[in-house]
């Protein structure tokens, strides 16, 4: 009995009076931020929701460095030259929502990620494929940003766990086509600007049903792609090689009210010359 206390005690003491790793500044409210770390500190308080560590060298992540963080939330690695993560690293985290691991130098996408996991940024980093299995089972994720990496090419299932994906950021990566349709139905923002798309697969828009922002600015597109989402709001077009618009393309996207073509080499719309050879901004509600 007494024994049983004095271990209560001890464990409640020690949750308490964790001090702070050096180098880190800790507040009550569970965050924890480091900079200058040349590994993942091991004196962090193991109550820690929010871990934001930056401007750090720490070339790779090892399972054991946040294996007791249980009520993690919000992790944050950035600008600190991590080049790879090994296994299960991040697996045990149950309470992670939100993973960035911005400005590193990885060449994948982390393995074994938590379930519960809603946000996920890898953006700036040397990712240069994806694999079929990236992204299993995380059935919550709603923001993938993936912009500026060296990926090529979309698997076709890569992206089939995720159900529930609100915003996918492409852009700033090298691909020139997309093979296949992707099924994301609650999608709302889609940006691929900045890759060497010249051309979509008919039907690669069917099937998202919600999507209301999509960006395809800074890429090779000669024509406006079929079978854009009725949902559309916003389309961004800016930078193609587009040399003419029918409208009859953009007319079912009765809600759209930016419509951006600045940059193209646009020398008729519907067959009506455009006199400049350039079009900034079309109203289809206007036709
Ligand atoms: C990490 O997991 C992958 C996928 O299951 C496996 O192929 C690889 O061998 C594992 N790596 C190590 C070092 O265990
Ligand atoms: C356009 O907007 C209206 C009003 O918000 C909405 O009821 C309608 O479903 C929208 N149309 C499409 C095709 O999404």
């Amino acid at each position: 009995m007494y024994l049983s206390c004095l271990l209560v005690a001890l464990s409640f003491h020690s949750a308490l009076s964790t001090t702070c790793p050096r180098r880190c500044s800790c507040d009550p409210a569970q965050s924890v931020q480091c900079y200058r770390a040349t590994e993942i500190p091991r004196e962090i308080p193991l109550t820690t929701r929010r871990l934001y560590i930056s401007h750090s060298k720490i070339k790779q992540l090892q399972f054991t460095d946040f294996r007791r963080m249980s009520v993690l939330e919000e992790l944050v690695l950035s600008c600190s030259g991590t080049e790879s993560i090994e296994n299960n690293t991040f697996k045990a985290l149950s309470s992670l929502k939100s993973l960035e691991l911005c400005k590193n130098q990885l060449k994948q996408i982390p393995t074994f990620l938590p379930s519960g996991l809603e946000i996920l940024r890898l953006a700036d980093n040397s990712i240069n494929a994806l694999h079929a299995s990236d992204f299993a089972g995380l059935m919550k994720l709603r923001v993938l940003d993936l912009r500026n990496n060296l990926i090529a090419t979309l698997p076709p299932s890569a992206f089939s766990s995720l159900y529930n994906l609100q915003s996918l950021i492409l852009d700033g990566n090298n691909m020139e086509s997309v093979s296949v349709p992707l099924r994301l139905p609650r999608l709302k923002y889609l940006s691929m600007a900045d890759n060497k798309l010249n051309s979509f697969p008919t039907n690669f828009f069917a099937s998202f049903q919600s999507l209301h922002f999509l960006s395809l600015s800074g890429n090779f597109l000669t024509k406006i792609p079929l079978d854009l989402p009725k949902s559309l709001l916003s389309l961004k077009l800016e930078k193609n090689q587009l040399k003419m618009v029918r409208l009859r393309d953009v007319k079912h996207l009765e809600n759209l009210s930016e419509f951006l073509l600045s940059e193209n080499q646009l020398t008729s719309i519907d067959g009506e010359n455009t006199g400049k050879g350039d079009s900034q901004k079309i109203d289809p509600g206007k036709y």
